[in-house]
C-alpha cells in the first residue's frame, strides 16, 4: 500500500472476506489485465479468466492471445494486476479492449481511456479501479488444440490459430475501495 493508495481510499482486503462473483465481475463487468513498471506499461480488457485455488494457493487465471501488446509486459514482469471498475468506467474498458498500445506512444492508451497509472507492489493498475488483484505468475502454457474435448471451440474461437497463452498466478494482495 502506498500513500497515494490510502489517499484514493484503497484498503488491503482479506481475500476470504471478498464477495466476488467471477461470472459477473469478469464475464459481465470485465477487467483490465495490466503489467509493466514506472518506465512503461500496458493494459487490455479481458472478459475471460477465473479465480480459484491451485497448488494450495489463491489464484487468478488470465488468457492472453499472442498478438496482444500487453502480453509482452506480462511476459517481462514477475507480476501483473487484474483490476475491476465501477460501471461508469465501462467506456474505458471498451476502449482498452478495442485499441492496441502497440500503435501508440508510451502511456497514451491508458490516458486516452481516462485511466491514471497507480504503481502497486512492483506492478501497475489504475487509480480509477475499485478493486485490484496483484498477481504473481506461477505457470503459463499455450492453449493446446490437441486438448479440446469439444473441437467445435477451435473453429469458433481460433480461426486464425491464435491460441491464448494461459497464465495461472498467485493473488498476493487484494486492494478495495
Ligand atoms: C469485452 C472484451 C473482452 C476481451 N477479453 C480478452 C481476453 O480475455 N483475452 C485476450 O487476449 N483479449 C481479450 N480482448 C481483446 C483485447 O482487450 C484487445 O485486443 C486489446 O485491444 C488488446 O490491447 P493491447 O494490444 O494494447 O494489449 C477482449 C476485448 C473485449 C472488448
Amino acid at each position: 500500500m502506498t500513500e497515494r493508495m490510502t489517499e484514493l481510499g484503497f484498503k488491503a482486503a482479506d481475500i476470504k472476506a471478498l464477495d466476488i462473483n467471477p461470472f459477473k465481475n469478469i464475464g459481465d463487468r470485465w477487467m483490465l489485465i495490466t503489467a509493466g513498471d514506472e518506465n512503461d506499461s500496458n493494459t487490455m480488457t479481458a472478459s475471460w479468466g477465473g479465480l480459484g485455488v491451485m497448488w494450495g494457493k489463491n489464484v487468478a487465471i488470465a488468457v492472453i492471445r499472442p498478438q496482444r501488446y500487453t502480453k509482452k509486459f506480462v511476459d517481462e514482469q514477475e507480476s501483473f494486476t487484474l483490476s475491476f471498475y465501477p460501471d461508469d468506467k465501462k467506456p474505458a474498458l471498451s476502449y482498452c479492449g478495442s485499441h492496441s498500445g502497440k500503435d501508440m506512444a508510451k502511456g497514451e492508451k491508458a490516458a486516452a481511456a481516462g485511466l491514471t497509472p497507480l504503481y502497486v507492489d512492483g506492478t501497475v493498475a489504475y487509480e480509477e479501479a475499485d478493486m485490484i488483484l496483484v498477481c504473481k505468475k506461477l505457470y503459463e502454457a499455450p492453449v493446446d488444440p490437441k486438448g479440446f474435448a469439444d473441437e467445435s471451440l477451435i473453429a469458433k474461437w481460433y480461426p486464425d490459430s491464435d491460441f491464448h497463452e494461459a497464465y495461472v498466478a498467485e493473488i498476493t494482495a487484494v486492494y478495495t475501495k
